[in-house]
């Protein structure tokens, strides 16, 4: 009989920023369940990567003058060098710019749209660059920020394909009915109350830029690029060589498709309307965690509280780290991040409770029976306890299967307790002088049977340290001791126990430096200076508005012709529509951004930014104070 199969995916991370302590969280519980899985024998593939398309990418690459492609080349290896530090055990890394996910991705765009689930229509609406995502007009705040991130959205009218999401609504509302397609519970209600709102047939091209997947040459249509949502969802598929080589995609359907909360709805309604329209089988779980914060704050480089995972692995030890963020938060809850609750699990629950449980056994053993450990006698005095000890880890094996990493962490540590306490309660060093030998040889024993056997479980979490605890206890963790001591419930043979240097030492001080807040304000605005070089490659000119219309429809919108000394003057459209009327605008000068990249606002071209000042009481344009020359700059 072959293995039973399993695929573990984290999301591909946007190249636009450098790795942090969110992406090291999805990746590291990604990496647990793989090691998980492949330690219960499970043929097991486990994917990471880069998402690198996208106008969010190229806006990024060009403001640091670099190409797209470059910029990603580097961005991508960081993630790729980080992992690889942190022992992720990933079998591969995609790259959205691979040539196989390309061709992957145009040919399941033409099975879709084979299907009748393409068509081509128009898009007018709202984007928001930094989420990648298009929004209707009531979904906006204040009408025109983003509801995730409160950005500012772009208008964008463009001729676009579109993908028949309104059809699988029902079809989705069928696969929400197993229980555990979405996780946790809570989460999958959200989902479950959006799609019941109704859904909209999704745009899922592009035309105003170009970094992105072609569409398939057969569509002869050459001046769309692919919506980076579809390009990216389907790296899930295409690392497995969908649409190339496909022999990997005997792993598909994914076990397990962990994403954060802020992109649960691209996976848990998109994701899976596409793979219907493919014709193939839905993730078993798509799994949902929260957000890390600090100090309660979301995290972000301007205010200076990014927590940088290399930093914390190195300072406090990588599998101290990795059982902290699995320990700390509930499973689809945010978390808080602070050394002070760190040093307090590696000084409680890994110091205090499981290196002391070694460090015991190894110091009874060596006074009671020379280092000699004998599980011969551990039924007949200990049944009780053994008993028990499974049950705990049996819930903790529940657990860790619903991705409730903080619960199977718990039960495990139950099972610790277990042992400790049976130390306290037995006291073997009385037995010993009551010439109760056996007996407190056994509850030696049975200790160290425990210690195994969480160690096993523990493995996926902690890989290195439960392996030196193993080596003391004379085994190697492997599918053989899993399905010896965990299926099995075997008891260790009997063995001499080594001596292993202290594995978890007391932490006494925070050992990373927290900038305090104003240190924070002074870095921010050093890291935000620019050089004069910088300064001029904006190009600042004066010229003359010698047309201005309103836009129709538009509350905001005026339309100007401006003359910079070309000739032909500059369409510029601009949100001043609320303090200006067209007519006080004609034959009056203005500062403009020549070099602006033209942008669609509205379905209508604009040809460079004019620049004004605003506050409370209103907006001022800014114009040089004496008539000037079309065309004269200025810096
Ligand atoms: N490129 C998309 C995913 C495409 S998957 C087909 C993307 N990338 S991302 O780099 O912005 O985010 C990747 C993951 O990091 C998301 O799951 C996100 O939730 C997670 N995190 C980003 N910041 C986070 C925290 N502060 N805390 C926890 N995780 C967060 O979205």
């Amino acid at each position: 009989m072959s293995p039973q199969k399993a695929y573990v995916t984290t999301p591909i991370y946007y190249v636009n920023d450098v790795p942090h302590i969110g992406h090291a969280y999805t990746t590291i519980i990604a990496d647990t369940m793989a090691r998980y899985y492949r330690l219960k024998g499970y043929d097991t593939f486990f994917l990471t990567g880069t998402d690198e398309h996208g106008q969010k990418i190229e806006e990024a690459a060009k403001v640091r003058n670099r190409t797209p492609q470059e910029y990603a080349n580097e961005i991508s290896g960081k993630f790729k060098s980080l992992w690889d530090e942190f022992d992720i055990s990933y079998d591969k890394f995609i790259r959205t710019t691979d040539t196989e996910h390309k061709q992957g991705v145009q040919k399941a765009f033409e099975k879709m749209f084979d299907n009748g689930d393409i068509y081509k229509g128009e898009y007018e609406g709202h984007y928001c660059v930094s989420c990648e995502t298009f929004f209707t007009d009531t979904q906006l705040i204040d009408e025109n920020l983003c509801p995730d991130c409160g950005k500012e959205t772009r208008v964008v009218k463009e001729e676009s394909y579109f993908f028949r999401l309104s059809d699988y609504q029902e079809k989705l509302l069928n696969w929400y009915e197993d229980e555990k397609c979405v996780l946790p519970k809570g989460k999958k209600n959200e989902v479950i109350s959006f799609v019941k709102q109704g859904l909209r047939d999704l745009s899922i091209t592009r035309t105003s830029f170009d970094w992105g997947i072609k569409l398939p040459p057969k569509m002869d249509d050459e001046k769309h690029v692919m919506y980076v949502w579809l390009d990216a969802l389907l790296n899930y598929i295409t690392a497995l060589g969908y649409g190339t080589d496909e022999k990997n995609m005997k792993y598909w359907p994914a076990t397990v498709q962990l994403v954060g909360k802020d992109i649960l709805r691209f996976h848990a309604i998109y994701w899976p309307a596409f793979l219907m329209s493919l014709g193939l089988p839905l993730p078993k779980h798509v799994a949902a965690h929260g957000w890390w914060t600090r100090n309660g704050e979301k995290m972000s480089k301007s205010k200076g509280n990014v927590v940088n995972p290399k930093e914390v692995a190195d300072a406090y030890g990588l599998e101290n780290f990795r059982y902290f963020l699995l320990r700390e938060v509930p499973f689809g809850q945010d978390g808080d991040f602070s050394q002070k609750a760190l040093i307090d699990r590696i000084n409680s629950d890994l110091s205090n409770e499981l290196g002391n449980l070694l460090n015991r056994i190894i110091g009874m053993s060596s006074k009671y029976s020379n280092f000699q450990v004998s599980s011969k006698d551990v039924l007949a005095y200990h049944e009780k306890e053994l008993l028990t000890a499974m049950e705990h880890l049996k819930i903790a094996e529940i657990n860790l299967n619903e991705l409730q990493t903080n619960r199977f962490l718990e039960e495990l540590w139950k099972t610790l307790t277990i042992a400790n306490q049976s130390i306290t309660i037995y006291e073997p060093w009385v037995k010993i002088k009551n010439n109760e030998k056996d007996f407190a040889l056994a509850t030696v024993a049975m200790v160290a049977n425990i210690l195994a056997k969480v160690s096993v479980l523990l493995h996926p979490v902690m890989p290195k340290t439960t392996s030196k605890i193993a080596k003391a206890l004379n085994f190697d963790i492997n599918n053989d001791s899993y399905v010896k001591f965990i299926e099995n419930n075997d008891l260790l043979n009997d063995f001499v126990i080594q001596k292993v240097p202290p594995l978890f030492p007391k932490i006494e001080n925070e050992l990373l430096v927290t900038p305090n807040p104003s240190e924070k304000i002074v870095k921010t605005e050093e890291d935000s200076l620019i050089t004069i070089d910088k300064f001029f490659q904006t190009k600042l000119k004066i010229g003359t508005i010698i047309e201005a219309k309103e836009v129709p429809k538009s509350k905001k919108l005026l339309k100007l012709q401006v003359d910079l000394g070309d000739d032909k003057p500059r369409q510029i459209v601009a949100g001043i529509k609320e303090y200006y009327t067209p007519e006080s605008l004609l034959n009056t000068q203005i500062c403009v951004v020549s070099n602006l990249k033209p942008a669609k606002i509205m379905g209508l071209l604009s040809e460079g930014m004019l620049l004004a000042a605003k506050d409370e009481n209103g907006l001022s344009l800014i114009r040089p104070e004496n008539k000037k020359q079309n065309g004269s700059s200025v810096g």
